[in-house]
């Protein structure tokens, strides 16, 4: 029989020119106004921000936080199996059209839990998505669960076992939403149980967080990845460390825009990554909410850094071979 890996891996050797992935993506960033808009008549949902305007009009974030303010308050809409399945077929059929082949997206199961969504609705609904995927939208897609690093460390554990009780299909455990206070070395212990089971490891840091936080995510959790990761060109220790391990940064430059991590596209230090060596691919992180797709982002560099060709061929590259699965 063959797997849909397999199945995956053919498929992206067969045409390397044209394979990308996304390893960076918050399925619940994705949550585009005319589809918040539904779900809260759906669900019979006051949207905490109501007007139309103000949701299609992009809005000012003063850094990671405001964003997350509304980011949480905005899933207050995803309520069933189909609310979620249809949150990831909309961004599976986006990410379609932005030229992805392979996607490996984030959700965060606590943030559903604590509003009294049972996880096995949240699995449930994103799992249809992926497993429709490849055939109704041609791209090979996977899940990542991510610890809401802000929230009880109790918490993560107790998210943990019910993933492991569910079977969830994920290939990865993560670290997300706010940075600064909350280091990788509170969630050792949830890390380490991942690791005995075989999952893969992914984490936030370097985006707000000191490059020490991008240390403990290497040696305390046994990250693979390393999500943002920009801080780390602080620390030319660290990116000696990155450079010569390999260590995929998944950078997601308009994100940093949005979220003064940079102070514009026209200074992210983007080349100087790429320069230094480091296996860096490009994401959208919250697609929804940041100006735009991973093509959007291309287009963007492009216009505004000088991003070359070779250089967007390179980007692709990393991306699949910093690829879990
Ligand atoms: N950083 C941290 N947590 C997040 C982000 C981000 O950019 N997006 C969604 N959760
Ligand atoms: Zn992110």
């Amino acid at each position: 029989m063959t797997s849909r890996d397999d199945l995956g891996d053919v498929d992206r050797h067969a045409s390397p020119e044209d394979a990308l992935a996304e390893l960076h993506v918050h399925v619940e960033g994705t949550l585009e106004p005319e589809l918040m808009l539904e779900l809260a008549e759906r669900n019979h949902v006051t949207l905490p921000h109501g007007d139309v305007d103000y949701l299609l009009s992009g809005h000012e974030f003063s850094g990671l936080q405001s964003f997350l303010d509304l980011y949480y308050a905005n899933m207050e809409v995803l309520r069933t199996a189909e609310d979620f399945s249809d949150l990831a077929r909309g961004y599976l059929a986006r990410a379609a059209r932005a030229g992805i082949t392979h996607a490996e997206f984030f959700f965060d199961p606590q943030a559903h839990v604590v509003r009294g969504v049972p996880l096995e609705d949240v699995v449930e609904g994103l799992s249809d998505a992926v497993a429709v995927s490849r055939r109704e939208f041609g791209v090979d897609a996977a899940m990542i669960a991510s610890i809401v690093r802000d929230h009880p460390v109790p918490d993560a554990h107790a998210m943990f076992g019910e993933l492991m009780r569910l079977q969830a299909p994920i290939v990865a455990l993560g670290l997300d939403s706010a940075e600064v206070g909350y280091p990788p070395s509170l969630f050792e212990d949830v890390f380490a149980r991942a690791r005995a089971e075989g999952l893969h490891i992914t984490v936030h840091a370097g985006e707000e967080g000191p490059p020490e936080y991008v240390w403990q995510a290497l040696d305390l959790l046994g990250a693979e990845r390393i999500d943002h990761g920009i801080r780390s060109l602080e620390d030319p220790a660290l990116v000696e460390r990155l450079v010569e391990e390999q260590i995929p940064l998944t950078t997601c430059p308009l994100s940093n825009v949005r979220l003064h991590v940079v102070e514009s596209l026209s200074v992210h230090p983007l080349h100087r990554m790429l320069d230094a060596g480091l296996a860096v691919t490009i994401n959208s992180d919250d697609p929804a909410y940041f100006g735009g797709y991973v093509d959007d982002v291309f287009a963007a560099l492009h216009d505004e850094l000088g991003l070359t060709e070779e250089e967007r061929k390179l980007l692709a590259r990393n991306s699949i071979r910093a690829a879990f699965t």
